[in-house]
């Protein structure tokens, strides 16, 4: 992993800890060092794991993944007019980073279960590539009967959804009760388990995402986030 060089102000801004404005008066006051020795330049660059602040780290210097067990009523939107969001369980200074945390994919509001967060573009975009073909475990429950055809229609990859170019991907369908179903993507179009559903006249009444890739839930409580090695997708 890259560790980009900075200059101690823009530093201290870019991971969330105050403004570049304050980040100087913060300097001039003596509350940051390199290797040990106070900072008296805040146009020093330096590498972040020799830096601290009040005699304390960087916090998290090279970036974040978080896994986050969504819970239902909050959206992975940025935007605060949506409704509360997942960025808001996290303490102020994550919130501040620059790049920002931000999910990789989104789930609904209505959505709950797993969802990665982080602030390394480069892994958002990497692991919601069509092309990466990430598998994604969701778990539905529907109000009306599940056919026996459906499973086989799921993985045909001819499944054509209003107002979309291609048809989707092979999904897996593995029927577990009459009204509930696992479903496997490796694509993740908007609401796309919903839509794969109602195409086929159900409703879907709940709807949880139990996997990413190799990674599960476990017993987190819903609300709560582990944090992952960053190199926990390497390729
Ligand atoms: N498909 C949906 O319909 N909703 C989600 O949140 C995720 C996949």
């Amino acid at each position: 992993m890259n560790k980009p060089v900075r200059r101690l102000d823009q530093l201290l801004a870019n991971l969330g800890y105050c403004s570049r404005r304050e980040a100087r008066g913060w300097i001039e006051a003596g509350r940051v060092t390199i290797a040990g020795e106070p900072a008296d330049d805040f146009g020093r660059k330096a590498d972040p794991a020799t830096v601290r602040v009040d005699g304390e780290p960087l916090d998290h210097p090279d970036g974040l993944l978080l896994l986050l067990h969504k819970p239902l009523g909050l959206v992975c939107s940025h935007d605060d007019r949506e409704g509360p969001r997942v960025y808001d369980l996290l303490p102020p200074r994550w919130r501040q980073r620059n790049p920002q945390v931000t999910s990789i994919g989104r789930l609904d509001k209505d959505t709950s279960g797993l969802l990665l967060l982080t602030d390394q573009s480069e892994l958002v975009h990497r692991l919601t590539s069509p092309k990466h073909k990430v598998p994604k475990i969701y778990r539905a429950t529907v109000d009306t009967d599940l056919s026996p055809g459906l499973g086989p229609l799921f993985a045909s990859g001819t499944l054509q959804l209003k107002d979309e170019q291609e048809p989707c991907a092979p999904a897996q369908l593995r029927i577990l009760g009459p009204r509930e179903a696992e479903l496997t993507l490796t694509e993740g179009r908007y609401h796309q388990v919903r839509r794969m559903f109602a195409s086929q006249g159900c409703e879907v009444l709940t709807l949880h995402r139990a996997r990413f890739g190799h990674l599960e839930l476990g017993d987190l409580p819903a609300g709560q986030w582990r944090e992952l090695p960053l190199d926990t997708f390497a390729a």
